[in-house]
Parts: C-alpha cells; structure tokens; sequence
C-alpha cells in the first residue's frame, strides 16, 4: 500500500495498492496486461481527481534525461525524459536560449504527459513544438513512435486521450524541435503585452516572455503546494456562433476566442461559471477559486468524492443557465 497524497495536486488522501516507479522502458517489460483498466500511468498528478483508492498497479513516470540530438545554427532537437519536470525543462531551454515554450512556462506536471491533452497557455500548445513522441505500447509489448501528424493533436486533446487509446501508450520520451538565435516570441495574449509594456519592454526576448507568463499565472492562479487544484477544471466550449451572439445580447458582452472557422467559437467556461455565481464560493471543504472560477479548490481535507459532487453542481448549474454542457478537463480516477 502506497499514499499517493503527495504525488496529486489536489492533495486528495488515497492509496495505491501497488505503485511502481518506472525508471525505464526495462521496467515496463516485465508486465503482460491485456486490457487497458488493469494498470494505471501516473505523471505529476497534475491533471486528475483521486475519488477512491487505486487498486490496479499505478505505473509512476520517473524517467530522466535531457539530450540534444541534433543542432544547427537555427535549431535545436532535444530528447526529454517522460518523468522529467515540464517547467524545469522550461528553465533549461531558457538557460540554453532555446525559444518556443516559453510561453507554457509554470505548467505543472511532467514533459510525458505533455502530449497527452497538448498543453496549451498564452497563445502557444506543445504541438507546435513537438517533433516525436516514444512511447511503449503497453498492450503489445513494444516500442512505439509518433510523428506529430499521427498525434491527433488538438485544443487539449490527441490520440493518446482519445477513447480508443487512452492509456494504452505510456509516454517514455519527447522530442521537441525549439529555435535558436534568431526567436520569434508570440505575445499575441493580451496580458503579456501590457505586462510588457508596464515594464518599458518593446523588444522583449524568451525571458521576458516567460517572466511575464510566471507574473500573470501566480496573479489568478493558485500554487498547488498551498491550495490543492488541478488547474481548469473544465475545458473551455466551443460552440455554434451564434449561441455565443445569443449569450452577448443577453448579457451585454459574452468574451470568445476564434476558433478557426467562421461558424463556431470558444467561450471561457470561467465567465459562465462565474455568472453562475460561483467565483470565490465556498462549499465544504472545497469550492471555486477566487481569481479565476474555472479552477476547483480543496481547502483542506477534501475527499475527491466531495470535489467531483461539486464540480457536476457546478457543470449542471452551467447547463441550466446557457445550455451548454462543460466537458471536464480534468481526468476524474
Ligand atoms: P497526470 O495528472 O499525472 O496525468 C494526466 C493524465 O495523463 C492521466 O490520464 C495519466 O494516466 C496520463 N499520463 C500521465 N503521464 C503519462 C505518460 N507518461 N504516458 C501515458 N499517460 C500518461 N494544463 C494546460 O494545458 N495549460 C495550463 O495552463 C495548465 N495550468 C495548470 C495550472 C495548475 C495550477 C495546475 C495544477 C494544472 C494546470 N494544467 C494546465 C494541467 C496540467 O498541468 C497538465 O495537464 C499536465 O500536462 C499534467 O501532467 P501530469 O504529469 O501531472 O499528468
Ligand atoms: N473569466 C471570467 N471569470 C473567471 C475566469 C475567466 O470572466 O472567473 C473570463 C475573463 O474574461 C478572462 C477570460 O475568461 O479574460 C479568459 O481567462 P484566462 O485568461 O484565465 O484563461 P482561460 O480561458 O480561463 C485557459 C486555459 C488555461 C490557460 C489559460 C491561459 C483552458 C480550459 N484553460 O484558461 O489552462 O493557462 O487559458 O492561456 O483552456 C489548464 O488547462 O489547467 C489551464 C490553467
């Protein structure tokens, strides 16, 4: 028996029968499940509710490693460890002046999960920078790869979420293709320019960037070593334009991101759930975060049991007020 209390960000209590740390791809060998529910891949924690104690073996990502495969005067090509910590590889790539992911500086958890829902911030995702995923097919018993292509890459999603192949891949390495010398930073997210520009930057480089990321995120959100949370709770919808025009004339001004398309676009669920008035309220032991609704605080001693009642209220609540339903981004255990 294991606690796996200090290896999920919400802090929920729990147990794992069995939890194996995975140092290799030697260490996944040994095992011969046939079917996806009879183990479970654990990262950061990062991203999931704990709601009962974890009876099939937990397979802990703890695979290290930075290495530079390849460089030019323009590139770099770089092989992350799985188990390594997505924002320490972040200060890495900074301290080598290597471009393209400062802009997902923060993020919690591991480079293997990465992929997984294509972690996305500040106008950037992984996708963008990911050039192959290796990982073992637990299934069959070997080593696979992906180019990006075969990813499924898209707004918090790929092929290694979908439900076809959730869980079937643990994810051993990432490569990333990052740029050199010559950066081209994005800082089309509103709030980076102004940061920027309160502190007399025109010409900002990755650093300014990723200080400015790290400023905005420690505003609205909260530090997972002191409030438990997985980050957005729900994904935010996309739906039909004129659904959203609809929610605009009802309540003045509805905020949207394009989406690519002319007929759909995306709402952030945290203005929903906030009109639903639930920022910064309180039930229990958990509630919504006062800075930014979309995220599920525990405040202590919350069961994963008490969190997800909360988190289908709050979901229902949505619903019945705009009719549309929040899909969870957080993957509940
Ligand atoms: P875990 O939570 O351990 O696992 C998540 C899922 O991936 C599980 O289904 C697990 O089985 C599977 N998994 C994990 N590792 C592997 C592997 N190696 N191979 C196969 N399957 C695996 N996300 C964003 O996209 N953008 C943000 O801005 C963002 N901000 C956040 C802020 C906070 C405060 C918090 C707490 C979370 C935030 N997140 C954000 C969510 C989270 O950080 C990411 O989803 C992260 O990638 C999860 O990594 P993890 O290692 O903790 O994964
Ligand atoms: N808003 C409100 N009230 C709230 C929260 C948000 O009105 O309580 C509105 C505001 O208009 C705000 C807008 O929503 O301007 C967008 O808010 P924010 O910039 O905080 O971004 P988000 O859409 O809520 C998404 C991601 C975050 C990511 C940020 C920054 C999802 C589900 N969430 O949040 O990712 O860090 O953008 O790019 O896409 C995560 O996935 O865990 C996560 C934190």
């Amino acid at each position: 028996m294991a606690s796996l209390k200090d290896f999920n960000t919400f802090g929920i209590d729990v147990n794992a029968r069995v939890l194996h740390h995975i140092t290799s791809v030697e260490d996944l060998k040994i095992f011969t499940f046939k079917k996806r529910d009879e183990f479970f891949i654990l990262g950061g924690g990062s991203n999931m509710l704990l709601t009962k104690d974890v009876e099939i073996p937990v397979l802990k990502n703890e695979i290290c490693g930075i290495t530079t495969i390849e460089s030019s005067e323009h590139q770099a090509v770089v092989k992350v460890g799985g188990g390594e910590n997505w924002h320490q590889f972040v200060l890495w790539a900074l301290s080598q002046n290597l471009g393209g992911i400062e802009n997902l500086s923060l993020i919690p958890g591991t480079v293997g999960a990465s992929p997984i829902q294509n972690i996305g911030a500040y106008g950037v995702e992984v996708a963008d920078v990911i050039s192959k995923v290796y990982a073992y097919d637990m299934l069959n018993q070997k080593e696979v790869s992906f180019r990006p292509g075969e990813c499924n890459f898209a707004y918090r999603d790929s092929i290694f979420k979908s439900s076809e192949h959730k869980g079937q891949f643990f994810i051993l390495y990432v490569e990333f293709k990052l740029h050199k010398a010559i950066h081209e930073v994005n800082v089309s997210y509103g709030p980076i320019k102004n940061i920027l520009q309160e502190k007399g930057i025109s010409t900002p480089n990755i650093q300014d960037v990723s200080q400015a990321v790290i400023e905005i995120r420690q505003s609205k959100l909260p530090d997972p070593a002191v409030t438990g949370n997985s980050g957005s709770f729900f994904k935010n919808p996309i739906v039909l334009k004129k659904v959203q025009e609809k929610i605009d004339e009802d309540y003045d001004y509805v905020p949207f991101y394009p989406v690519g398309n002319d007929t759909h676009v995306k709402i952030p669920a945290g203005w929903l759930i906030e009109k639903c008035g639930w920022k910064g309220k309180r039930v229990g032991n958990t509630g919504n975060y006062k800075y930014q609704s979309l995220i599920i605080v525990n405040h202590g001693n919350a069961t994963g049991a008490e969190i997800y009642d909360h988190a289908k209220n709050v979901r229902q609540s949505v619903k019945d007020k705009f009719g549309i339903t929040l899909e969870f981004e957080v993957n509940i255990i």
